[in-house]
């Protein structure tokens, strides 16, 4: 496997297109979730420096905390809390421009200001979620949405 490469663009959109062949190649020889998911947040969390990327596994009715870059986050999220907890429940991706006027959000980090989940499915049911914050408002659009999709994908 080759080294991360530092990836350019003026758009968030050029720079997703550039990582991800990248996450491809590193994802599609390697079967295991776990590793796949570790470098899947190392390699956004380097790319656009957000403040915590991480992924939360589905553990019977809860969500329990997996690979992930940033400062320490909370363990475990029942299902229907959250924004994390939200997303699952409703089996769709969740964008918040702002976590504050998010009801029940869960603030692992005061520092966080929006946020975007994306749930992962396996045989249509949903096994993981990829959780990314932002100290920054309003940072997630239907580019992120779009993009961040078509990863997760590639762990399914
Ligand atoms: N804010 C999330 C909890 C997870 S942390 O952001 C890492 C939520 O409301 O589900």
């Amino acid at each position: 496997m080759s080294e991360q490469l530092v990836i350019q663009g003026e758009t968030k959109q050029e720079r997703y297109e550039a990582l991800l062949p990248q996450i491809k190649s590193v994802v599609e020889d390697e079967p295991d979730l776990i590793a796949n998911m570790a470098n899947v947040a190392a390699m956004l969390h380097v790319t656009f420096r957000f403040w915590w990327t991480g992924f939360y596994r589905v553990q019977g009715e809860e969500l329990v905390l997996g690979p992930f870059q940033g400062p320490m986050a909370c363990t475990r999220i029942k299902k229907g809390r959250g924004v994390c907890g939200t997303a699952w429940a409703k089996a769709e991706t969740q964008v918040v421009p702002d976590v504050d006027q998010f009801p029940g959000h869960i603030a692992c980090s005061s520092a966080s200001r929006s946020e975007i989940v994306v749930p992962i499915f396996r045989a249509g049911e949903v096994v993981a979620v990829l959780d990314i914050d932002s100290a920054e408002l309003d940072t997630f659009d239907e580019t992120d949405r779009h993009y961040l999709e078509q990863i997760i994908k590639m762990l399914s």
